[in-house]
């Protein structure tokens, strides 16, 4: 098959690191089989707003909208443009259009990297968190601005189809994983509408699935249980707010944000999805040849699986450990001296 990849580097390492995870799936589609058509786009950058004065073209639903996926850099320079608008103008811009309402954060210990805990034994697990609805909603307001009486309120909202889909997701990854287990996310202790519900709607997706093992905790405790018991997770499914904040904390128990991947996902592929690095521009090492490709080429191994090439996918990531567990070509990040392109060519050296 051939599958068409909308590169789009943004801004600072984003266009650094991006070319790295370009020339590993290059590899992994040489190896395994399959062609990949790359076209480059220049906009969701800070750049293309200083020339343009916006963030991306009228029409780049037309012009991303059919690609297989979506390849992301980094974006932002808030030396030139505000991050508020970088962000909202480009990568929101896309998560909401192209309804990609999973985001995707696999937490995994890999070697090579100091891990900042003790406890941090066997950290291999994933965080789905529902990115479209939830507590991130636009309902709310002020009255009386700027008096004694003032009231501000902003409303948590859930329906049915939001909270069935991201719950089937998790379920069903936990299923594909071959590690069968859920945990869930709730607060149904304090926030006394909204989370009993998804509790509700939890507890019926378990009840379809009798092969997955489901539990659930409250996220202050879970939050707790990441940092003293991380090897007990396997697949941990949270609303928006609640999937935000684990997915910063998890991605930490496991060391360096250089290598941290994410997706962004509308599983039933109606709109293209998005794969990123966890982090963004870098602004105090940008330019340098120095930031590690390894959350770019990380990501790069989700996109294949997203396109159901399994064993490519495998392979990357296989080849991620392989090269991250040789001092000769870690980044300054993980303690070594290699540059971007000496760790990607090693990455897509062994995935060959
Ligand atoms: P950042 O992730 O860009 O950098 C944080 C720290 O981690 C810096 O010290 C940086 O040097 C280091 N770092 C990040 N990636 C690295 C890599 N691959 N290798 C080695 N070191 C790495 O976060 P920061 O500084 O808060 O934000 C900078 C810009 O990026 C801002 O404009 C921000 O809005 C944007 N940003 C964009 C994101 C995205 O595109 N998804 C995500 C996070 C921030
Ligand atoms: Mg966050």
């Amino acid at each position: 098959p051939t599958y068409r990849i909308a590169s789009i580097p943004g801004d600072g390492i984003g266009v650094e690191v991006l070319p790295q995870g370009e020339i590993v799936l290059r590899a992994a589609a040489e190896r395994y089989g399959f062609t990949l058509r790359f076209d480059r786009f220049e906009f969701a950058s800070c750049d293309y707003y200083l020339a343009h004065g916006r963030m991306l073209p009228e029409d780049w639903k037309e012009q991303i909208g059919a690609h297989d996926a979506l390849f992301f850099g980094a974006v932002g320079w808030p030396q030139t443009v505000p991050d508020h608008v970088s962000l909202w103008g480009s990568l929101v811009q896309f998560r909401r259009e192209f309804d990609q309402y999973v985001s995707l954060r696999p937490v995994k210990l890999m070697p090579g990297v100091d891990a900042p805990l003790k406890t941090a034994r066997d950290i291999d697990f994933v965080i789905v968190r529902e990115n479209t609805e939830g507590e991130y909603s636009q309902v709310g307001g002020r009255m009386f601005s700027g008096t004694e009486r003032e009231i501000v309120t902003q409303e948590t909202v859930m329906t049915r189809v939001g909270v069935d889909r991201i719950l089937r997701y998790a379920f069903e990854l936990a299923t594909r994983r071959g590690t069968p287990h859920v945990t869930s996310a709730t607060k149904s202790n304090g926030i006394s509408i909204t989370m009993p519900y998804w509790d509700e709607r939890a507890a019926a997706m378990a009840a379809e699935h009798p092969d997955v093992a489901f539990d659930k905790f409250h996220i202050d405790n879970l939050a707790a249980q990441f940092v003293l018991r991380p090897d007990h997770f396997d697949v941990v499914v949270a609303s928006n707010l609640f999937g935000d904040i684990l997915s910063d904390l998890g991605p930490a128990l496991s060391g360096t944000i250089g290598i941290a991947p994410s997706a962004n996902i509308n599983p039933e592929r109606r709109f293209p999805s998005l794969f990123e690095p966890v982090h963004g521009s870098a602004p105090d090492i940008a330019g340098k040849g120095i930031a590690n490709p390894v959350g770019q080429i990380w990501a790069a191994s989700m996109l294949l699986d997203h396109l159901g090439e399994r064993d490519a996918a495998a392979a990357v990531l296989r080849a991620v450990e392989e090269v991250l567990a040789d001092p000769a070509v870690r980044t300054p990040d993980l303690g070594g001296t290699a540059t971007t392109e000496t760790c990607g060519r090693a990455i897509a050296d062994a995935v060959r």
